[in-house]
C-alpha cells in the first residue's frame, strides 16, 4: 500500500487519546475518523484534526473505505466484538491490551484475523521500550528473570477493576508482564506456571488482585513475577526487571527508563541520553510499527501478534488458576 494510512480510533478516552497524538510525530499516518460510545468523547479528539469526523455509530468506520486500519482503545470487554468487526469489515486492527479477557475470546479474533486475512497487534508497549530492546540485544539467552509490576491501589470503582468490563489489575496490567516476561525469555514457549495470592488490597471483589509467580519456559528459562497494587515502591518503580544468563545481569527500573549492566560491557543507561529519538515508554515505536504493518501488509517484526495476545492472557489465568488450587499449571 503506498501513501498515507488512514486510522480510524475506537474509544476516544485516555489511550484513544494519546495514540491520536502519536500520530503527530509517525511519519504518513493520519486519524480521520473517532467513535465512542459517548460522543462527546469522540467529538472532543475529532476537533485536534482537519478533516476527520466523530460518531457513536462504529459501524460506520466499518463501512468507510477510506480507513485503513483501526486502533481499539475501548474497555477490555468489548475488544472482542469490535476486532472481530474490524477485521470482517477488511480493517487491520491494532487492539490495547489485554487483547481479550478469557482465551477463547482471544482465539476468536486470532480466527476472525486469519479469516480476513489482516493484520492484529496488540498494545504490548514495553517491548518497544529502547531500553528492553536494549537488553533483548545484550542478554538474548538468559537463565532467569525477575519481572514485578507493583502499582498504586486500584480505585474499587475504576471499570477495569470490575470482573466483567476490566477483569482486575492483574489482568488488566499483568499481560504486559507476562508477554514481556515471555519476550525476554528469548521466545521459548511457556511450559508451567506456580503462583500464590490472592484477594487481598479489594477484600470487596472476587478479582484476583495480586499474584507472586514462577513460569518455566522452553527450553529452560525460569521467571519470577510479581503483579499487583499493594503498594508503588519508590527505589524500583512500577515495573522493575532483572536479567540474568549467567555471564551479565541486566537491571531495569525507573519504569524500564534507566538499566544497570553488570560484567562484560558493564555500566548505566538512561532511556533519554542513550536513546534520545525515541519514546522511553514505546508508544510512539509502537505505532510507527503498527503503520508499517498496515503499509506493508505484515506483521510486526518485534511481535506483539494476536498469538503473543491469546499467550498473555492464557498466562493469567493458568496464574489465577494456580492460586485458587495451589498446583502447578501446566501449559498445552
Ligand atoms: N498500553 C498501556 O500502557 C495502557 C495504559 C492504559 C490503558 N490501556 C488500555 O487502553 C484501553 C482503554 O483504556 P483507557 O484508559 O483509555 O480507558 P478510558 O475509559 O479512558 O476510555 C475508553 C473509551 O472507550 C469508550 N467505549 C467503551 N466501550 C465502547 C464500545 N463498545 N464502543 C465504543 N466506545 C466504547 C468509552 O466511552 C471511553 O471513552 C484498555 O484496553 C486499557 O487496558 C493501555
Amino acid at each position: 500500500m503506498a501513501g498515507e494510512v488512514r486510522l480510524a480510533v475506537v474509544g476516544c478516552g485516555n489511550l484513544g487519546a494519546l495514540h491520536a497524538g502519536n500520530c503527530r510525530r509517525v511519519e504518513g499516518v493520519r486519524p480521520i475518523a473517532f467513535a465512542d460510545a459517548q460522543e462527546a468523547a469522540a467529538q472532543k479528539l475529532a476537533a485536534g484534526f482537519a478533516d476527520s469526523y466523530a460518531t457513536a455509530d462504529v459501524a460506520r468506520v466499518w463501512r468507510d473505505d477510506d480507513v485503513d486500519a483501526v486502533l481499539i482503545c475501548t474497555h477490555h470487554d468489548s475488544h472482542p466484538d469490535l476486532a472481530v468487526a474490524a477485521a470482517e469489515a477488511g480493517k487491520h486492527v491494532f487492539v490495547e491490551k489485554p487483547l481479550a479477557l478469557t482465551v477463547a475470546e482471544c482465539e476468536r479474533i486470532e480466527a476472525a484475523v486469519a479469516r480476513a486475512g489482516v493484520q492484529l497487534m496488540v498494545g504490548f508497549k514495553m517491548r518497544f521500550m529502547p531500553l528492553i530492546q536494549e537488553v533483548r540485544r545484550r542478554l538474548p539467552r538468559p537463565l532467569l528473570l525477575v519481572g514485578q509490576m507493583m502499582d498504586g491501589r486500584w480505585g474499587d470503582t475504576h471499570w477495569a477493576q470490575d470482573p466483567r468490563t476490566g477483569g482486575g489489575n492483574v489482568l488488566s496490567q499483568g499481560v504486559h508482564n507476562l508477554d514481556l516476561l515471555w519476550y525476554l525469555a528469548g521466545g521459548g514457549e511457556p511450559e508451567s506456571v506456580y503462583a500464590a495470592g490472592g484477594t487481598l488490597t479489594h477484600r470487596d471483589t472476587e478479582v484476583i488482585d495480586n499474584v507472586f509467580g514462577t513460569i518455566r519456559f522452553r527450553p529452560g528459562c525460569v521467571a519470577a513475577l510479581l503483579n499487583g497494587d499493594a503498594g508503588r515502591p519508590s527505589f524500583t518503580s512500577k515495573f522493575f526487571y532483572e536479567v540474568f544468563d549467567g555471564t551479565r545481569i541486566a537491571t531495569l527500573y525507573d519504569r524500564c527508563h534507566r538499566a544497570s549492566f553488570d560484567g562484560p560491557d558493564g555500566g548505566e543507561l538512561r532511556a533519554e541520553e542513550a536513546f534520545p529519538d525515541q519514546d522511553p515508554e514505546g508508544f510512539v515505536q509502537e505505532l510507527a510499527e503498527f503503520v508499517e504493518c498496515v503499509r506493508n501488509n505484515r506483521p510486526p517484526v518485534i511481535g506483539a501478534t494476536a498469538r503473543d495476545g491469546t499467550r498473555a492472557t492464557r498466562l493469567v489465568h493458568a496464574a489465577f488458576e494456580s492460586v485458587r488450587g495451589g498446583n502447578v499449571v501446566r501449559l498445552p
